[in-house]
């Protein structure tokens, strides 16, 4: 009986000691204290030690753009932190460039707040306005692609710049794809691609950015472009969150926004631009070409733009009009697989591939020209490499890289 009490008191006893070991160590590596960060030299806020800087920042209601729900994939979240933030992290190194790592510049989403830290983020943070807009519009541009226009309350009015972004907060939710309203056009793919078996669900608001496809002088609406993220097939993995949301409205439904956000916008009105764009990544150079052609520019604006096939592709008839009535305007398409019944007599493979050929080889005034980039990650990637091997500065680039 003395054998069992004993042993028993000991392994208590060392149940105990281990316990408060692992509390010190715990607390010496994620001390449970408050930290202070100083925002844009002005405003300070109280942090928890060991909480990312994106919720640090969040619970004080600095919201800083994200659309990847800060899995560090979306390149949004970029503060410049002066003090306190130690060294960049792998997993930021591939939304940072080598310039960026050396200013600072650090992914908020990525960032643990460890000591007191001094940041500076955008002043369009503070300036962004909320609204509840009414959805007015939802109509399919292509199988997996829907134009979703929303209109802001009365009287309100909405300025931002040409290739601006708005992001999107849905409320929690669940949906069935088996409840959307598919376009008959596209309800063929939508069987063979088995969708009406997919669902979604979120029990807290998520949030989401997406470019801005209209024009800039509409100032009561927002034009959208949502591609439906899907996961790769043969997972389980879960649909886009908010893509699919997107995807469920109905006109007359709320959907809450906040913006404007971003710098990808006309950055000198007096160089002559090609915009190279795949996907919904449409959606700025639209509303940059729009803007550039009511300013009337006297400035070339090329425009190549990358689909899969003739079924992806969309807005065609209004490009080709602005082509017409546009001297200064030019619009290439390439099909990377056109389809059997596309009949497709236009350019065929990778859209870098045709600007390279079309616009970069042997043209002695490719540098005089400013480039403007959005669309999937493998495109831009792609069209980055082959400006940069033509010898094309990297100030004269610019990309919007967070089609999702
Ligand atoms: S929220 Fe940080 S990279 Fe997307």
């Amino acid at each position: 009986m003395n054998t069992i009490l004993l042993t028993t008191i000991i392994i208590t006893t060392l149940v105990v000691l281990l316990s408060l070991l692992v509390q010190q160590i715990r607390r010496a590596l994620l001390p449970d204290r408050v930290v202070s960060i100083l925002v844009n030299h002005s405003r300070e806020l109280p942090a928890h030690a060991g909480s990312k800087l994106l919720d640090a920042l969040a619970s004080e209601n600095i919201l800083l753009p994200s659309g990847c729900a800060g899995a560090g994939t979306c390149g949004l979240c970029k503060v410049t932190v002066s003090a306190g933030g130690g060294s960049v992290l792998a997993t930021e190194r591939g939304r940072l460039s080598d310039t960026e790592c050396e200013r600072g510049v650090r992914l908020a989403c990525q960032l643990t707040v460890r000591d007191n830290l001094e940041i500076t983020v955008a002043e369009e943070v503070f300036t962004a306005q909320h609204w509840n807009c009414t959805v007015t519009s939802s109509r399919y541009l292509s199988p997996l692609i829907k134009e979703i226009t929303l209109e802001l309350p009365a009287d309100a009015e909405f300025h931002f710049d040409a290739g601006a972004y708005v992001q999107v907060t849905t409320p929690p939710f669940a949906c069935k794809f088996s409840d959307f309203h598919v376009d008959d056009r596209y309800r063929e793919q939508w069987q063979q691609m088995n969708l009406s078996r997919l669902s979604v669900q979120s029990k807290v608001a998520e949030t989401r950015a997406y470019s801005i496809a209209n024009d800039t002088q509409d100032k009561r609406h927002i034009v959208l472009l949502i591609r439906l993220a899907l996961p790769p097939q043969s997972t389980d993995l879960p649909p886009g969150k908010v893509s699919s949301w997107l995807f469920s409205l109905q006109n007359n439904d709320q959907v809450e926004i906040s913006g404007p956000f971003g710098d990808f916008t006309v950055h000198d009105h007096h160089r002559p631009m090609v915009l190279i764009g795949g996907g919904v990544g449409m959606a700025p150079l639209r509303a940059i070409i729009h803007q550039q052609i009511r300013d009337n520019t006297s400035q070339d604006i090329r425009f190549y733009y990358g689909a899969r096939s003739l079924t992806d592709l969309f807005f065609q008839q209004e490009f080709d009009r602005l082509a017409q009535s546009n001297k200064h305007f030019t619009w290439t398409v390439a099909l990377s697989e056109p389809a059997p019944n596309d009949q497709w007599s236009g350019e065929r493979g990778f859209i870098h591939e045709i600007v390279r050929q079309q616009f970069i080889d042997g043209n002695p005034h490719a540098d005089q020209y400013d480039y403007y980039l959005c669309g999937p990650p493998m495109m831009l990637k792609a069209a980055i490499a082959m400006l940069k091997q033509a010898g094309i500065d990297d100030a004269h680039i610019y990309s919007d890289n967070f089609e999702i």
